[in-house]
């Protein structure tokens, strides 16, 4: 994955959800009916099924343990969360439809959580708060930390998802 560029990548986002809300809005809206409350993405995990509901409750439990610290009880990351810290760290963001987790792929989320911000999420030495979670978590908790994350996005997101996981395929 290509270090992610978060100012662009969220004015792509932006792009992505107007041309959706306007151009797209038929679309979007048969989209949702079709599948019901989801829309599957490219590389859409089992072991983070949204849908599980006990495995959502679980993974409920594991980030009100281990994440609401930093992203927030509501999922809505610290505050000012694009602008630098003074020691030029990144605040924690959001992991509901405002911030940018919706924009990767379960894998590369998964790998974030167990091995922090390090290649090839991020670059060599790159410095980070978000702390890795492999000797802390086992792996059926962090899949289960992510269908709790991925339960909480909207219709809205989840084709606008799907669409950018396809066009973005390597990510
Ligand atoms: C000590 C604070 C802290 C804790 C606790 C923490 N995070 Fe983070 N997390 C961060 C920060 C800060 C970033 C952004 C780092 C950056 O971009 O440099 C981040 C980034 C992330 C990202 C990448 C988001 C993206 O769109 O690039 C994911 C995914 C993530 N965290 C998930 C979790 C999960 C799940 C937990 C709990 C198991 C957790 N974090 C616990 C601080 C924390």
């Amino acid at each position: 994955m290509r270090f992610h560029d978060y100012s662009a990548t969220f004015s792509r986002s932006r792009r992505l959800l107007f041309r959706a809300g306007v151009a797209g809005a038929p679309v979007i809206i048969a989209l949702a009916l079709a599948a019901c409350s989801d829309t599957p993405a490219p590389g859409d995990d089992p072991r983070a099924d949204p849908r599980n509901a006990d495995v959502v409750r679980r993974g409920a439990e594991v980030y009100a343990q281990n994440c609401a610290a930093c992203h927030g009880a509501k999922l809505e990351g610290q505050p000012n969360w694009r602008t630098r810290l003074a020691n030029g760290r990144l605040p924690a963001p959001p992991h509901d439809d405002t911030g940018h987790t919706w924009h990767h792929p379960d894998h590369v989320l998964f790998g974030i959580i167990k091995n922090g911000l390090v290649p090839p999420y991020a670059p060599k030495n790159y410095e980070s708060d978000m702390p890795a979670f492999s000797g802390k978590l086992s792996d059926d908790e962090i899949w289960a930390v992510l269908a709790y994350i991925k339960s909480r996005w909207s219709r809205e997101v989840l084709p606008v998802r799907a669409e950018m996981l396809r066009n973005t395929a390597s990510r």
